[in-house]
């Protein structure tokens, strides 16, 4: 709840990552199956190609092998606690993380990449608060 009230105060930020339509995978609202509460991922929890694979598939055998390109999306809740961003922890700011975005992701970072100044400002103060 608390969350989602200092999201609230990013509007501009959150309809700009809403418009780039990352929240597809970057889930604002999941339905929690223990007693239906709603909490706020920012993250579809699947597996998505963005470039940054280690090459490691979930599991061994055919079935798999094409995970080995994807890594699961990371939830952006508490974003602002952390200093080494992405699975290998090689990002050191929100911008270096944006920036190794491309494979599935390619046009939304193309679309943020095109953002002014201020809307690109107005997405991290949106990461900041959650
Ligand atoms: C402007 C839009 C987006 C922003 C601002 C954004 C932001 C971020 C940030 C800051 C991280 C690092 C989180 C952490 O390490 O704790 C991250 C990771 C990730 N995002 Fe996004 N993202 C966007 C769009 C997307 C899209 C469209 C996809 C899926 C197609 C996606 C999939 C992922 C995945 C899979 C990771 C984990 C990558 C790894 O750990 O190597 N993101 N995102």
């Amino acid at each position: 709840m608390q969350q989602k009230d200092s999201a609230k105060g990013h509007a501009p930020g959150l309809g700009l990552v809403r418009k780039l339509r990352s929240l597809r995978f970057h889930r604002d609202r999941i339905t929690d199956a223990i007693g239906n509460r709603i909490i706020h991922p920012y993250s579809d929890f699947l597996m998505h190609d963005i470039g940054s694979g280690d090459g490691i598939p979930v599991l061994p055998g055919a079935d798999f092998a094409a995970t080995a390109t994807q890594i699961r999306t990371a939830p952006l809740w508490a974003l602002r606690t952390r200093n080494r961003l992405m699975h290998d922890g090689l990002s050191f700011t929100k911008q270096e993380a944006i920036s190794r975005h491309a494979g599935q992701a390619t046009a939304i970072r193309t679309a943020f990449d095109a953002l002014s100044v201020a809307q690109k400002d107005q997405v991290m103060a949106f990461l900041d608060s959650l």
